[in-house]
């Protein structure tokens, strides 16, 4: 029991010393950048702890310092705000890591186009770019907009009337079905239901691990029932794109071609595949970080367009009137 103890509070003061060392490094490198008054222990995360006000109030600050502060948030994080252009160019000259924070999202993104850093990234960018701008494969997304368009505004008309809707559950949708069809070449039909839950969870266990402190810690976090619901739902949106993919390398093996079907974005990836150029792991990364980046930003862009359009009749009319609604 004794030793059981002892241990304990060893793993305890070898955790509390690495942030220690961590605020000291941090102070060391950051102490010319001007920081707002805070408490001495606490830093300021009584007035910028909370995530829903914490842009809003940052941007507040930034310009009383002349577009670039930190803002002391302990155990050990220190965010710097920079608005000032020509700071934020010098800093991308001279590097374009990016933070820690990044790695939990390895375990599922891997190292994808959000997660790489240096010449990876560089590399990829420059190989995956021309994919994204490929007119091809956005010629072929305009009909799948447009039908997914459709079901969405029967959905919303059900709605008629409902004075309290919340609005993301429903972009979501909408966004997560394009991106599927878009990216993978296959619709999430109704037995995708466990990838959007799972989907939906993951981006859950994201947001926690960057909330609380002690799961920011491999070994704690490995502890936690938010380490199993990542787990169980890595498997779920693994085993969803290894059956796409084997579909596709069986028709590439056989060398047949697309036959004049809509083409989407693994399509492209396959040919990489071919030449040696990207592994299945690669492609797997990168479709999962084009699932996660391009459905949960969208869907908010939409329902914030949808908000503020409920909340300008006079907007509507004008759109109205030159046809774009
Ligand atoms: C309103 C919609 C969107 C917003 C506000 C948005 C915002 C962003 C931001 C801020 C980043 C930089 C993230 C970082 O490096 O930390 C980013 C990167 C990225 N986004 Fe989006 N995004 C949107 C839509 C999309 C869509 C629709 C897709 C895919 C279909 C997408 C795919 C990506 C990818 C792959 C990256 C990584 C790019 C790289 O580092 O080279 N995003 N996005």
């Amino acid at each position: 029991m004794l030793a059981l103890a002892l241990s304990f509070l060893s793993v305890l003061l070898l955790v509390l010393l690495c942030f220690a060392v961590a605020i000291v490094r941090n102070h060391n490198y950051l102490k010319a950048v001007p920081k707002p008054p805070g408490h001495w222990i606490l830093g300021h995360l009584l007035e910028f702890g909370d995530p829903t006000d914490f842009l809003k109030k940052a941007s507040n600050c930034v310009s009383n310092y002349g577009g670039l502060m930190r803002i002391c948030l302990p155990p050990s994080w220190t965010v710097v705000v920079i608005t000032d252009r020509d700071v934020t160019r010098k800093i991308f000259e001279e590097t374009i890591d990016k933070s820690t924070d990044y790695d939990y999202f390895k375990p599922w993104l891997g190292t994808g186009l959000l997660t790489s850093k240096g010449n990876k990234w560089k590399q990829r960018r420059r190989l995956l770019s021309p994919c994204f701008g490929s007119l091809e494969l956005m010629k072929g997304f305009i009909s799948v907009f447009e039908t997914l368009g459709v079901e969405l505004i029967a959905k919303l008309q059900n709605e008629v009337g409902n004075t309290n809707l919340d609005l993301i559950p429903f972009m979501k949708r909408y966004t997560l079905d394009v991106l599927c069809e878009t990216s993978m070449g296959v619709p999430l039909t109704s037995d995708g239901e466990s990838y959007r839950e799972s989907l939906e969870n993951l981006c859950g266990v994201l947001v926690n691990r960057l909330k609380v402190p002690y799961k920011r810690i491999d070994s704690l976090f490995r502890l936690t029932e938010d380490y199993h619901i990542q787990k169980r739902s890595i498997k779920v949106i693994d085993s969803f794109f290894d059956e796409i993919f084997e579909k596709k390398l069986k028709i590439l093996n056989e060398g047949r071609t697309n036959n004049g079907k809509r083409l989407a974005f693994l399509d492209l990836l396959m040919e990489f595949y071919k030449t040696g150029e990207l592994t299945k792991e690669d492609i797997r990364a990168e479709v999962n970080t084009i699932m996660f980046g391009g459905h949960d930003t969208t869907a908010a862009g939409l329902a914030f367009t949808l908000y503020t359009l409920a909340n300008n009749s006079h907007v509507q009319v004008i759109l109205l009137a030159n046809n774009y609604l």
